[in-house]
């Protein structure tokens, strides 16, 4: 799949207008669809322009969007999504799309290929020389059985060996494809085995088989009463669970009498303060509010965690008490020295700094 771009400006004609009777042909289907729906006809009306035209101008896309009341860009969409629309001038003759998908191509596409490379053009889209003939290779076009095959306009031709499909050509590009008997090319009637019928062989058998086909269907036919049919449970609760039961009504219309009622005298345990101080604290939210030690004024050096690393400080004073006391410096293997990276003694305090 390629994206499909309008044609290129130069070769765009001025102006579309349909014929007669294909104008009178689109203004009838219109009618065909309700009221506020004739965008609808977007795909039939530009299928018709095609087959006037040979491929569907940019001005064929804004005329029909205008007779249908649509924006220009929804018409294009349309256009440019379906690969049934060609976009650019094909062979006036023929344009042969050749199926290339894997039944097809398992059966010699990849040669069919080659012939419209060599009698047409090397490139699908382009025209030959004469601007009569042109291919494309396109996806499935449903004849898998009778593959490999190619369609032209409308009409498919199957069961195509290479040898065939330059004779086909060539009758097109004479001008006399109507000539060319279409579907299977190699003899064979629709999709039976090609030499012969394998298969329903008896005809008498066939025909008791058909009619007693159609005994049982007369004896089907005979609908049920609807007293016979029991109604479908498809989809439906299943009622006798207590949750789901309709009989059940919630909330209870049994009242209970305010002097029955016990729930309110329900005394709640009295707390246990020391039973809660054991707890497990992670049972209570995890060691947030376990207390942790507090340094108190006097207490002797304590390690800081909001100072520099390794530095000893007072408990009063964030600041290092005394120089001596940072640890030893030790020489990394490098030769630089490692450790005490605290600031110098006297260099300006940057608390939280690490
Ligand atoms: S694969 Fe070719 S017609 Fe289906």
């Amino acid at each position: 799949m390629s994206v499909r771009r309008l044609a290129a400006a130069e070769v765009q004609p001025t102006g579309f207008a349909f014929s007669n009777d294909n104008a009178a042909w689109a203004q009838d289907f219109i009618t065909h669809y309700p009221d506020g729906r004739q965008q609808s006809a977007v795909i039939p009306l530009l299928m018709r322009a095609q087959e006037q035209e040979g491929w569907v101008t940019k001005a064929a896309i804004e005329t029909i969007a205008d007779m249908l009341g649509m924006p220009y860009i929804r018409a294009l969409e349309v256009a440019t999504f379906y690969t049934q629309f060609q976009l650019k001038p094909v062979g006036t003759k023929a344009h042969v799309q050749v199926c290339g998908t894997t039944p097809c191509m398992l059966r010699g596409a990849g040669d069919l290929i080659e012939v419209c490379k060599s009698k047409i053009h090397h490139d699908q889209f382009h025209l030959n020389d004469d601007g009569t003939l042109s291919w494309e290779e396109v996806e499935c076009l449903g004849a898998c059985v009778n593959a490999p095959m190619v369609m032209i306009f409308k009409d498919t031709y199957e069961d195509l060996t290479p040898e065939r499909l330059a004779e086909i050509i060539d009758v097109f590009e004479a001008g006399q494809g109507a000539q060319v008997p279409v579907g299977p090319q190699n003899g064979r009637w629709g999709s039976i085995a090609k030499d012969k019928q394998t298969a329903l062989l008896d005809e008498q058998a066939v025909v008791d088989a058909n009619n007693d086909r159609k005994a049982k269907a007369a004896a089907a036919a005979v609908a049920p009463t609807e007293a016979d049919t029991p109604p479908s449970q498809a989809a439906k609760p299943d009622t006798s669970a207590i949750e789901t039961n309709a009989a059940v009504k919630s909330p209870s219309p049994e009242k209970v009498a305010p002097g029955q009622e016990t729930g309110s005298k329900d005394v709640a345990p009295a707390y246990d303060k020391k039973a809660a101080d054991k707890a497990d604290p992670r049972v209570e939210g995890g060691d947030k509010d376990r207390e942790r030690p507090t340094a108190q004024p006097g207490d002797a050096d304590v390690k800081s965690p909001e100072l520099h690393k390794g530095a000893t400080v007072s408990a009063n004073e964030k600041k290092p008490l005394d120089e001596n006391k940072r640890p030893e410096s030790a020489p990394s293997p490098e030769g630089k020295t490692v450790g005490n990276t605290g600031p110098e003694a006297g260099a300006p305090e940057t608390e939280g700094e690490e």
